[in-house]
């Protein structure tokens, strides 16, 4: 067993690194990926293909303290259809340029929270989208769920659209630690929520749970884990809570001096693991539970799971347009990113352009090295032979990207046949393994906690 002290020394409680939703991560992104690029991306996507659609909403009612999602509060309807309107034309420019025949395997909508929409703008939204591309045979339709910002008119549009999918979101339900937070939440509330999402045949529920919070104790969070579980999802992200106050200012709002030690973290992960576990939830990547019959459950098994923003996914297809402010998608070729200033967005929108703000054009070894990334962070074990193979390079460049990753993190991982394993017990260290296969340089980027 990798003891405290172990993981201490190879440096787990002290690092910031990120959490490779993207190879390389978006720091990296540059302003040289622009709307003609993109526009380009997205003529070459084959006609008949398919897709995965990020629509992004930037608003929520209310502001909680230690959220680090890039949104703002609003207290009416306006600004909101507004941009409605412009997720509307920019779809409509999408279209402009998207093959024949393209169906969205994928459609998420984040944010902020999409859930503030009004019934008639859900309405509005999903057929601006269903016009751009219908969707796929089983494909899956998912939003992220405010349980205090959601009604039965908003849910019966939802479930109208063709919602399959929610994520809801908790955090924690223990009322002391919410007030530091400044998310009060009942579980009354949210247990509305899912049950009205249930009476309305949505059975596939994800909840949002975080560990690292001020206050927060063993015993507090077996109590949450208990409660989402008495919930009964089939999904569940389990986030370190990552606290960034210079990205985030609302962050300033929340008691340093109450957030748990890096080692304390460790060991509320793996108390609200274990009863995840003892409950039937296989534990997925670094930060994921499931049922086995879910979805992200069966691609674990298969080896068909991905990463993408949004986290772990099942979704294979090679494409993720993004939608709305700030949004960022995936090509083949590379990232691009929406402009992250909601006015500013608008503005290019309503000019009739793509809003593409800056993105990566992948070069060099960078395919292969997000694939390691991938791999290790899903299956925490990546066959470089078979990496070599499938991006068609020799296996000895590589191994070389491997060098020295013994020296410096001695007995976190072994090698055998052309495999790289992170040990169980050093599992915890598997986003500082995945750093060591990245190649740009992170000085500039200040990133959350390593645990
Ligand atoms: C867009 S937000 C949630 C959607 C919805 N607005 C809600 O509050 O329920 C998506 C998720 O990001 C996670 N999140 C937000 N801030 C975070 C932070 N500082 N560290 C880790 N996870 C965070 C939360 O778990 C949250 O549920
Ligand atoms: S957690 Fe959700 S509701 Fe709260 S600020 Fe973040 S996006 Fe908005």
């Amino acid at each position: 067993m990798q003891s405290y002290t172990q993981l201490r020394k190879l440096g787990l409680f002290d690092a910031r690194v990120p959490r490779y939703t993207s190879y390389p991560t978006a720091p990296q992104f540059n302003p040289g990926v622009g709307r003609d690029i993109v526009s380009d991306w997205i003529s070459a996507i084959p006609a008949g293909g398919s897709v995965s659609l990020y629509i992004h909403v930037p608003f929520c009612r209310r502001l909680c303290w230690f959220c680090a999602c890039r949104t703002q509060g609003t207290q009416t309807a306006e600004p909101v259809a507004a941009y409605v309107k412009t997720l509307k034309k920019e779809l409509a420019l999408i279209k402009a340029r998207l093959p024949d025949g393209v169906r969205i395997e994928h459609l998420h909508w984040g944010g902020g929270t999409p859930t503030l929409l009004e019934p008639q703008m859900i309405a509005d939204l999903s057929g601006a989208i269903f016009k751009m591309a219908s969707l796929a045979e089983g494909a899956q339709f998912s939003v992220e769920i405010d349980p205090t910002e959601i009604d039965g008119p908003r849910l019966d549009a939802l479930a109208a659209a063709g919602l399959n999918r929610a994520s809801i979101g908790v955090q924690d339900f223990d009322p002391m630690i919410q007030e530091v937070i400044g998310r009060p939440q009942s579980y009354e509330v949210t247990k509305d929520a899912v049950d009205g999402l249930r009476a309305r045949g949505i059975r596939s529920l994800n909840v949002d749970l975080l560990y690292g919070l001020p206050h927060q104790t063993n015993a507090r969070i077996a109590d949450s884990v208990n409660k989402v579980i008495s919930l009964g999802p089939d999904r569940i992200a389990l986030f370190g809570y990552a606290h960034v106050p210079w990205m985030s200012k609302r962050q300033q709002l929340i008691p340093t001096e109450a957030l748990p030690s890096p080692e304390a973290r460790l060991d509320l992960y793996n108390v609200a693991r274990d009863l995840f576990v003892g409950a039937g939830f296989e534990e997925i990547g670094i930060d994921h539970f499931a049922k086995p019959d879910d979805g992200l459950a069966v691609a674990h098994r298969n080896g068909t799971m991905h990463r993408n923003f949004q986290g772990y996914t099942e979704d294979r297809s090679g494409v993720l347009i993004p939608v709305g402010a700030s949004a960022i998608g995936r090509f083949p070729q590379g990232y691009a990113q929406n402009e992250p200033s909601t006015s500013k967005y608008q503005e290019r929108v309503r000019a009739g352009e793509l809003a593409i703000a800056r993105g990566h054009v992948f070069a060099g070894d960078d395919l292969v090295r997000a694939r390691i990334i991938e791999l290790l962070l899903c299956d925490f074990r990546a066959d470089l032979g078979a990496v070599a193979a499938e991006q068609g390079v020799r296996p000895n460049r590589v191994l070389a990207m491997a060098e020295g990753l013994d020296e410096a993190l001695p007995g976190a991982t072994t090698y055998a046949d052309g495999v790289l394993t992170i040990l169980e017990d050093a599992r915890p260290l598997a986003r500082i393994v995945a750093r060591h296969f990245d190649a740009y340089d992170m000085s500039a980027a200040r990133h959350s906690q390593a645990v």
